[in-house]
C-alpha cells in the first residue's frame, strides 16, 4: 500500500481522521515518541496494528484520548462517578488530579476497563492504559476522528523508538496508511505509565514525569514494580520473555527493545574514567567504526541509535548516567536494555 504522508492542516487531518474511522493505520506525533494510531474500539484494527509493527499481541496498547471526559468510554462508570459528581470516586479524585497535573503530557494511567473496549487492544487484559499527548495537532486529529485512538509506538517491534516522522516512514513505508508529519518529539522516550488499577499506585514503565512528581501529587507513596529493578535473564534474541523469575506488570517490559545493529556498551564510572575508557576504546576499534554518546540526553538518544545503525557502525559505546536521580533512571532503562545489560564499571 501506499502510505500518505498527511501535513498537519485542518484537512489533511479531517482525511487522516477518516482513514482511521475506516479501520485504516495512521501514524502521529506526540511530546514523547510517534504512534501507531488505530480505532481503539476496533478489534481488527487492533490486529492491523500488531501486524504492521511485528509486535505479540499480549502486548496491549494506549488508548489517546483529546479530554478528560474520553475517560468516560473506556472505564465504568461506577470506578468514576459518586451519584451526579463526576470523577468524585477516590479513583475518579486521582484521575482528576493527576490529569490536571500532567496532562496533556507524558503520563500514561492503567484504569479498570469497559467491556465496550475490546481486547485485542488491551492485549487480553481488563484494564486499559489511557494517555492525552501533548500534541495539538494530535488532539485535533483524535478529536475529528469521533472515536479514540490506540497508539503503540510507532516502530518496528524491538527497534528503537521513532522520534520525528522520518523514522515512522524509515520503519513502516508501505505497510500503514498515512503519517502526520508533525513536529519532532521534544520529550524523546515513551510516557510513564502508572497503575492505578490496584491497591496503591505502581509504576510499570518510567517515564519524565517521576514517582516523587506523581507522590507531590497524590500525597500517597508511588512505587516501582520490581521488575524494573530486576535484571532479567535474556535469551539469543535479547527477549526476556522467557526468564521465569522476570514478571513485570506491563507485558511489554518482557520483550527486546530499543535495539541498535550496533553492539552497545556502556561505561560506568568517573567522568574523567568513562571519557578514558570510551577514547580507549575508539583507539582500539577505529574512529570508523565506533558511534560515541558522550552524555545521554533522553531527547536525542533513540535517533543516535539509529543514526549508528545508518552509518553502519559496528559498536556504539556512551557514558551512562550515574546520578541517583529518577530522571536519569527512566533514561538508563532504555540504554540499559538498547545495551542488552552490557555495562563495565570503569
Ligand atoms: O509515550 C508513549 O506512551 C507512546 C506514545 C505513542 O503515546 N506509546 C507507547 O506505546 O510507548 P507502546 O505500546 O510502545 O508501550 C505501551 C506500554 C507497554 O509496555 C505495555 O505493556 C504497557 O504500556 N501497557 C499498555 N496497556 C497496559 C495495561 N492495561 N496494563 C499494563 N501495562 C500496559
Ligand atoms: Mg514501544
Amino acid at each position: 500500500m501506499e502510505t500518505i504522508l498527511f501535513e498537519p492542516t485542518n484537512e489533511s487531518l479531517r482525511k487522516a481522521a477518516d482513514t482511521i474511522k475506516n479501520g485504516g493505520l495512521v501514524a502521529f506525533p506526540t511530546e514523547t515518541v510517534y504512534g501507531l494510531g488505530a480505532d481503539a474500539f476496533d478489534p481488527d484494527a487492533a490486529r492491523k496494528a500488531y501486524a504492521a509493527k511485528g509486535r505479540p499481541s499480549d502486548n496491549p496498547l494506549i488508548v489517546h484520548i483529546a479530554e478528560i471526559d474520553d475517560i468516560y468510554r473506556l472505564v465504568p462508570k461506577e470506578y468514576l462517578s459518586k451519584g451526579d459528581e463526576k470523577f468524585g470516586t477516590e479513583l475518579g479524585k486521582k484521575i482528576k488530579k493527576l490529569s490536571d497535573a500532567f496532562w496533556p503530557g507524558p503520563l500514561t494511567m492503567v484504569l479498570p476497563k469497559l467491556d465496550a473496549v475490546p481486547k485485542e487492544t488491551t492485549g487480553g487484559l481488563d484494564t486499559v492504559a489511557v494517555r492525552m499527548p501533548r500534541s495539538e495537532v494530535t488532539l485535533k486529529f483524535i478529536k475529528e476522528s469521533k472515536t479514540l485512538v490506540s497508539g503503540p509506538s510507532a516502530n518496528l517491534s524491538g527497534r528503537p523508538s521513532p522520534t520525528s516522522w522520518f523514522h515512522v516512514k524509515h520503519d513502516l513505508d508501505g505497510k500503514i496508511d498515512g503519517i502526520i508529519c508533525g513536529d519532532p518529539c521534544e520529550g524523546g522516550i515513551e510516557s510513564t505509565v502508572l497503575n492505578l488499577a490496584g491497591d496503591k499506585p505502581v509504576i510499570l514503565r518510567p517515564g519524565l514525569i517521576t514517582p516523587e512528581m506523581i507522590s507531590a501529587v497524590l500525597d500517597t507513596e508511588v512505587i516501582y514494580d520490581a521488575a524494573l529493578l530486576a535484571k532479567p535473564k535474556l535469551d539469543e534474541k535479547g527477549n526476556a520473555a522467557d526468564d521465569p523469575d522476570f514478571h513485570p506488570i506491563a507485558p511489554g517490559m518482557k520483550y527486546k527493545h530499543y535495539a541498535p545493529k550496533a553492539e552497545m556498551i556502556l561505561f560506568k564510572g568517573s567522568k574523567e574514567n568513562t571519557n578514558k575508557a570510551i577514547l580507549d576504546f575508539v583507539k582500539e576499534h577505529g574512529k570508523k567504526d565506533v558511534f560515541v554518546i558522550y552524555e545521554i540526553n533522553p531527547r536525542t538518544f533513540f535517533a543516535q541509535l539509529r543514526e549508528a545503525d545508518e552509518e553502519n557502525k559496528k559498536f556504539i559505546v556512551a557514558a551512562a548516567l550515574c546520578d541517583d536521580s529518577s530522571i536519569s533512571f527512566s533514561v538508563m532503562n532504555r540504554a540499559l536494555k538498547a545495551a542488552g545489560y552490557h555495562i563495565v564499571e570503569v
